[in-house]
Formats: structure tokens, C-alpha cells, sequence
């Protein structure tokens, strides 16, 4: 794969001696996991009404492993036929068994489907990484307990909801559409099916064509767990097969995470419906250094803001903005770290950075590189080797770029990072709060009274202090502006699936 590759000869290591060079002076032995005891199909078929089905038209497509380009699997594409059916059996079981069993037994099923990601655990990560391309630390460490932490959470709610809703009623809204992305594929379904369980609802889910290994282990944990037929239902394929669930009469409501142009698509054709929608869309994370910081642990915070999981993060912190008088210092910083940062085999425990997780994914964050050179970036990447197969880019920063330019405004969903700097709080803010997106931000000063000042004043959603992309199934998530309506996580999650009479 060809890549945009800056030469830069300016950065010269902070000492010889004190050179942070992990990735080539200290030769780490690979560490790979194993993925020879993963049981991957040669092919999945569509899970309806508890069974797997194959889809009416008889088509498949297939899914690479994004790291060496090689077809893993291939899955079922739903046409509108195999939606029906899905929101058919998912409507049966919400009029039928699901409604008709106790709150507290709903809870157990939840619960069981909690244990028994923690079971599989193992094989969930390794699927993650896999079929998605993020580092196994990360799918081992993140994804796949968080998901399970989820569903915890939420089986905990499920015979508590009157007291999650004091005076009110809360009922389940029925049939739940709900379409995920590719970038953290378990998680999001883990966002999206806990709460909508636990409230009562049904569900058809359709994973991202990209990544629906998991989604489809998934739906054989639900087989295996019992739960009953047709209250969970996956369908995968592509944006068609997501346009005939967000258009189906037989869905209540719609829950979506994407991007911000299909989110909008989807918003303009349930308007004059019914159905009720949250969407969790886009965004472009400021990431506001103040001079007193503690400046190790900002530059700490920037790498786990930009490059966790390649920066396919919709909260990344994408945008530093870095108080004058310590920008050089910080600059120097990071890019001593970005110099240790290990980019390659996601499968290697090593790895920091895995791959992008497809060529299309890969051929926009270079495009978005090409502009930045265009509108006059300086461009400053590691110089780490990475592999000559699949899709990889070195950890990036661009520097000299101003406010309006695209690779400030726009969303790159890569790791890459835009350098600006600022003198003033209220210039920190200005900027921060001069994008369309409004999802995330985070701050770091040793004074309580800027936190307090600029998490009050960010128009983002979440504002992390000293800290950056930590997430906790009771905390709520979710965006202003153009990142999004409705929130996702905590009680506010549980909210968006009821009825409250
Ligand atoms: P996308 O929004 O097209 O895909 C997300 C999901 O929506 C997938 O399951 C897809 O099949 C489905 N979908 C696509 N078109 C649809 C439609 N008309 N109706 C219903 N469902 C539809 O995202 P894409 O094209 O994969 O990525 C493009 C950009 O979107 C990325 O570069 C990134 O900037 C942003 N993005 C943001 C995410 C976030 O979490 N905020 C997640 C994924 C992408
Ligand atoms: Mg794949």
C-alpha cells in the first residue's frame, strides 16, 4: 500500500542519551497471540427468530483482515426481505414471550449474556483484532471487558427501572433498529443491546460490513444463552441493509453510530414518523494544554487521546491546543513519544498501533494528509518501520494549520493530530468550540477553578480533566451540534428506550 510519506529532517531527539528509541534500539521479540483455537465460519448467515438463516437473494460478502489484506470470512447481506422477516420475529417476541416474563428473569438472561462474554472473552478479542485491526492489548483490554461491563450494568436496571424513573411509568418501545460502526464493533453493540434489554424492547441490529465477526459470535452467545427466539435478530450487510431497517414501519425507534453525512440521511427520513432516534455521529476533540499542567502527563494523555484504537475513535482528541508558552516543549515531548510508539501486527501484544481498519478508511486519512500539505501543514511522522501488506500509517502531527483549514474542521478518524496554540482560556475555548462538532473534549491544568471554566464552557458532551477516553457503562455519552441527539450510557441511556408514562 502506498502512503503519504513526509520527509522531515528538523526533529533531532531530545539527547542521544535519553532517546526514548523502544522501537528500534530495543528490538522487542514478537509477542504474538494465537488465533489458532478461533473457530472462525468460512461463512455466517443472517440470525433471525433464533436461528441462522440464509438471506432470500443468496448473496455473501466477504470481510479482510485489514493488517495482511486477506479474506477471513464472508457474511449474508440482508436485503428488505430478511429485514421484514427479522423485524417480524423481533415484534412476535415483544408482543409475546420477552413481554411476558418478569423483570427480574430479564435480568438474568442479561446477566448470563455478561458472564458469558467474560467466558469467551479470549475469543472475542482475537476476533476484534482480527476483523477490525485493533491492537489485541486493546480488544483484550478494552473492548471486550467493557462490553461485558455494559451488560452488567444494565442487567442490574432491568428489575429497577420505577426506581430509575421515580412517579413515572416506564414501558419498553417495542422494536428497536439499531446500526453500528466499525470501530469499536462489540462495544457499540454492547451499548446498544444492553439498555434496549433491559428496558424490554426487541431488537434487530446490524453490525458494519467491515467488522461483523463479533456481532456474529455474538448472536451464537445469544443462542447459547437461551435467550428467547426472536428478541435479539442480526442482519448483516451494508448502508442498503441499514436503509430498510431505519425505513421499516415496524420499528420504534432508531439507534445509530456513524457519520455524521448518514446520520443526517437518517434523520431527514424518520422526520414526520413516529419513531423515536438517538444518534451518536462525528466528531473533533480539543485538547486544551494550559501552561501550569503537568506537562508529562498531558503529552501522556495526547497519545491516548489521538492514537488509541488508530485514532477511530469518534471522541478523539484530534485538535491539541497547546498554551504558548510551553508549545515547544510539548511538541518536543511528543514527538520524543511518538518515536517509542510500536505500528503494526494488531495481533502482536506489543503493538501500539494496529491498522486501519479497511483500504477505504485508508485512502480517506491519506487524502486528508494530502490536503493538509496542500493548505500549508508541516507534517511530522514517527519514523517507525511499518509492514509492507495491509493498510498501516505512521502516527502523524500537522503543524502550522489554522482554524478554518479542513484538517482542523473535519473529521479524519485516523491518528492523526492538528497542532495549534493558544494565550488566552477564552482563546483556548473560541476555538475549541469553533467546529460543527460538539462530542468531546479534554482539559489539563493544575487548577480546579480552569477546569470548572472550560468544561463549562466547551460545547462537547464529555469533558475529561487530566485525563482523556476513559468511558464507564454508568457514565452518559453523546454529543451537541453536529456530533449527535440523545445520550447513551448510565440512566440517560436507559432513558432513550422507554416510554415514560
Ligand atoms: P457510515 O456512517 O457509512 O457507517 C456506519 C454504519 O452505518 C455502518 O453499519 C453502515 O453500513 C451503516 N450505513 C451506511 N449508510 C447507511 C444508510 N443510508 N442508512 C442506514 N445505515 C447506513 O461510516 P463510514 O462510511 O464507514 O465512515 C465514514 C466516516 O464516518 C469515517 O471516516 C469517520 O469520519 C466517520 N465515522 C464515525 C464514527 C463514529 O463513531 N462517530 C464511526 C464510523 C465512521
Ligand atoms: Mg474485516
Amino acid at each position: 500500500m502506498s502512503e503519504t510519506t513526509i520527509n522531515d529532517t528538523s526533529y533531532k531527539p531530545t539527547s542521544p542519551n535519553s532517546k526514548l528509541d523502544f522501537a528500534s534500539l530495543w528490538e522487542y521479540a514478537p509477542a504474538p497471540e494465537s488465533s489458532a483455537n478461533l473457530d472462525i465460519k468460512e461463512r455466517y448467515e443472517l440470525f433471525i427468530d433464533g436461528k441462522f438463516q440464509k438471506p432470500s437473494k443468496g448473496i455473501y460478502f466477504k470481510s479482510v483482515n485489514p493488517a495482511n489484506e486477506e479474506e477471513l470470512t464472508e457474511f449474508a447481506e440482508a436485503t428488505q426481505k430478511d429485514v421484514d422477516k427479522a423485524v417480524k420475529a423481533a415484534r412476535k417476541a415483544f408482543e409475546g414471550e420477552w413481554s411476558n416474563l418478569s423483570a427480574k428473569s430479564r435480568s438474568k438472561y442479561i446477566y448470563r449474556i455478561a458472564r458469558m462474554l467474560q467466558e469467551r472473552a479470549r475469543e472475542f478479542a482475537i476476533a476484534e483484532s482480527l476483523d477490525g485491526g485493533k491492537p489485541i492489548r486493546e480488544s483484550r483490554d478494552v473492548d471486550v471487558p467493557l462490553a461485558a461491563a455494559h451488560f452488567f450494568y444494565y442487567a442490574g436496571w432491568a428489575d429497577k427501572l420505577d426506581y430509575a424513573f421515580p412517579g413515572k411509568t416506564p414501558e419498553p418501545l417495542g422494536v428497536c433498529g439499531q446500526i453500528i460502526p466499525w470501530n469499536f464493533p462489540l462495544l457499540m453493540l454492547a451499548w446498544k443491546i444492553a439498555p434496549a434489554l433491559a428496558c424490554g424492547n426487541t431488537i434487530v441490529l446490524k453490525p458494519a460490513e467491515t467488522t461483523s465477526l463479533t456481532a456474529m459470535m455474538f448472536a451464537e452467545l445469544v443462542k447459547d444463552a437461551g435467550l428467547p427466539k426472536g428478541v435479539v435478530n442480526i442482519v448483516t450487510g451494508a448502508g442498503q441493509t441499514g436503509a430498510e431497517i431505519v425505513n421499516h414501519k415496524g420499528i420504534d425507534k432508531v439507534a445509530f453510530t456513524g457519520s455524521t453525512t448518514v446520520g443526517k440521511i437518517i434523520q431527514k427520513s424518520l422526520a414526520g414518523t413516529d419513531k423515536k432516534y438517538t444518534l451518536e455521529l462525528g466528531g473533533k476533540g480539543a485538547l486544551i494544554i494550559f501552561e501550569d499542567a503537568a506537562i508529562d502527563q498531558a503529552v501522556e494523555g495526547i497519545i491516548n487521546a489521538i492514537f488509541f484504537n488508530q485514532g477511530h475513535v469518534c471522541c478523539a482528541g484530534s485538535r491539541l491546543l497547546v498554551q504558548e508558552g510551553i508549545a515547544d516543549t510539548v511538541m518536543q515531548k511528543l514527538r520524543d513519544r511518538l518515536e517509542t510508539l510500536i505500528v503494526g501486527d494488531p495481533m502482536d501484544k506489543n503493538t501500539d498501533i494496529g491498522a486501519i481498519n479497511s483500504k477505504q478508511q485508508f485512502e480517506t486519512i491519506n487524502k486528508y494528509l494530502e490536503v493538509g500539505v496542500e493548505e500549508g501543514a508541516e507534517v511530522y511522522q514517527s519514523s517507525c518501520s511499518i509492514p509492507e501488506n495491509g493498510y498501516f500509517i505512521r502516527p502523524t502531527l500537522l503543524g502550522n494549520v489554522s482554524q478554518s483549514n479542513k484538517v482542523v474542521q473535519e473529521e479524519i478518524f485516523g491518528p492523526v493530530l492538528t497542532i495549534q496554540t493558544f494565550r488566552t482560556a477564552d482563546e483556548a475555548i473560541e476555538k475549541a468550540n469553533n467546529t460543527p462538532y460538539g462530542l468531546a473534549g479534554g482539559v489539563w491544568t493544575d487548577k480546579g477553578s480552569k477546569i470548572f471554566k472550560v468544561g463549562k464552557e466547551l460545547r462537547s458532551g464529555v469533558v475529561w480533566a487530566n485525563t482523556y477516553n476513559k468511558f464507564d457503562p454508568t457514565s452518559p455519552f453523546g454529543g451537541y451540534k453536529e456530533s449527535g441527539v440523545g445520550r447513551e450510557g448510565g440512566l440517560h441511556g436507559l432513558a432513550a428506550y422507554v416510554n415514560l408514562k
